[in-house]
């Protein structure tokens, strides 16, 4: 089914009659389809359902070409971004067409299905600006990093299952806190890997979140755990591109302290609350994709 969803990501992109915003479509990764396999779980496979799969995807994929722009990345998915083979005004305004036509297709639905996930996509990019004003400083409030990590990539997620559950006649706010807590989650993964994985596992540079002054969860834990000399070594790398022996450094000392492990069992622990939520409801395709998530490597 999801092959329906990219055919119809595909022929949203035709209707806009531009050979070179198609030739650029084509380009990009398909990535894991998580939002558009969130969709069709819970409302079903119908022509809605389908509709409304496209456009978040279509949404998604404008926030990721925003954000190889705002992270320096030239990589996503192992590939060369956008902003990297067209340079960075291009990839801006790809992003933009993407987001416009999603849009344009969302004022289709009804109106309170329409205004959650516009309003999701406004708290997306409030909180892509407090990961850049966060990534300024060294930061080392825990709460801080969970509040932008919610508004940056689980408020999306969160209406996602939300909508859905509205398409399909569920009780939405159910849906909701499993979305929410799947987000949270995700993000937080997302995060260790780039500590754990290898540059070629996750098609990009590791350890670049540091590097891009983004404390994440394991460095917030780390800090908290090291002595006085480690606290002002770890502070003194921050920002700053890294060597092979301070990557290392790093690794051992998160591994050590427990932090890795600690962020882990966090995003665990919101990653079973979601599980059980959803068994109860006997959805137990919805509760796999969480295992799967944590459970992830790349
Ligand atoms: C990835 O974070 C980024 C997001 C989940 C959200 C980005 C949002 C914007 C740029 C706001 C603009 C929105 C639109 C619709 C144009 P990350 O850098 O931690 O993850 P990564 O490792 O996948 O790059
Ligand atoms: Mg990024």
């Amino acid at each position: 089914m999801l092959d329906r969803v990219e055919s119809l990501m595909q022929s949203y992109v035709s209707e806009l009659s531009n050979q070179y915003v198609e030739e650029l479509f084509c380009k990009l990764p398909n990535g894991k389809r998580l939002r558009a396999k969130l969709v069709l779980k819970i409302a079903g496979t119908g022509e809605e359902a389908l509709r409304l799969a496209a456009i978040i995807e279509m949404i998604h994929a404008a926030s990721l070409l925003h954000d190889d722009v705002i992270d320096d990345a030239d990589t996503r998915r192992g590939v060369a971004s956008l902003n990297a083979t067209e340079g960075s005004k291009q990839a801006v305004m790809m992003g933009d067409i993407l987001y416009s036509k999603g849009f344009e297709e969302l004022v289709a639905f009804e109106r309170g299905l329409a205004a959650k996930v516009a309003s999701a996509v406004t708290q997306l990019s409030i909180g892509e600006m407090m990961d850049v004003e966060l990534s300024k400083k060294f930061n080392t409030d825990s709460e801080a990093y969970m509040q932008m990590i919610y508004q940056k990539t689980a408020a999306l997620i969160e209406a996602t299952a939300a909508a859905s559950a509205m398409l399909a006649g569920k009780e939405s706010r159910i849906y909701a806190i499993y979305g929410r807590n799947l987000g949270i989650a995700f993000q937080i993964i997302d995060d260790i890997l780039d500590i754990t994985q290898s540059s070629e596992q996750l098609g990009k540079p590791a350890m670049h979140d540091f590097e891009e002054g983004k404390c994440t969860l394991p460095y917030i834990y780390l800090y908290e755990a090291i002595d006085e000399s480690g606290k002002a070594r770890l502070k003194s790398l921050h920002a700053k591109k890294l060597s092979e022996d301070e990557k290392g450094w790093i690794l051992a000392a998160m591994q050590e302290t427990g932090a890795l492990r600690k962020a882990y069992l966090y995003a665990k622990e919101l990653g079973d609350e979601a599980v059980s939520l959803m068994e109860s409801e006997g959805e137990n395709s919805l509760a796999d994709i969480v295992t799967a998530m944590i459970e992830r490597n790349f």
